[in-house]
């Protein structure tokens, strides 16, 4: 069971991967758009997690609070990804800058409160 419940932090931390690095290709590529693969991470990030937050193997503890906080933080990654789709110019360039720089800071914020806190 604790094998099973370390492959879901694998998956869940390969979301955390796809998201984030499509974001790092983007910006050091300097073309400064938010992407599907972007979302792709995100969904996996979200399916992995809310397997992750169940309380299994028995007399694990979970920490509420802090997965509340990575919930809500996915969530408004979620919307940003969303509005920086609508957004950015039709040529899929460049995404406003600060929807860019959010979604890369919301990310990083949730994977620096799920190693940190
Ligand atoms: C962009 C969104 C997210 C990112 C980048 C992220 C990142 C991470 C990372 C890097 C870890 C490994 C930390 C470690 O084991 O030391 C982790 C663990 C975990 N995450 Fe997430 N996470 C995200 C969203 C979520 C969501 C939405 C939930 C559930 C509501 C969640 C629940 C968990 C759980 C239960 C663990 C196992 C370790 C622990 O209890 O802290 N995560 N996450």
């Amino acid at each position: 069971m604790e094998t099973l419940r370390d492959l879901v932090v694998l998956i869940h931390i390969t979301g955390f991967a796809i998201t984030f690095g499509a974001w790092f290709t983007a910006l050091a590529t300097r073309r400064k758009r938010v992407t599907r693969i972007m979302d792709v991470g995100l969904w996996v990030s979200l399916a992995s997690g809310l397997i992750l937050a169940a309380p299994w193997p028995e007399g694990i503890e979970l920490d509420y609070l802090k997965l509340g906080l990575k919930f809500v933080i996915l969530a408004a990654l979620g919307g940003t990804l969303g509005v920086g789709m609508h957004k950015q110019d039709k040529t899929g360039v460049r995404a406003p800058a600060g929807i860019f720089w959010a979604v890369g800071g919301l990310c990083f914020t949730n994977a620096a409160i799920a190693v940190l806190w």
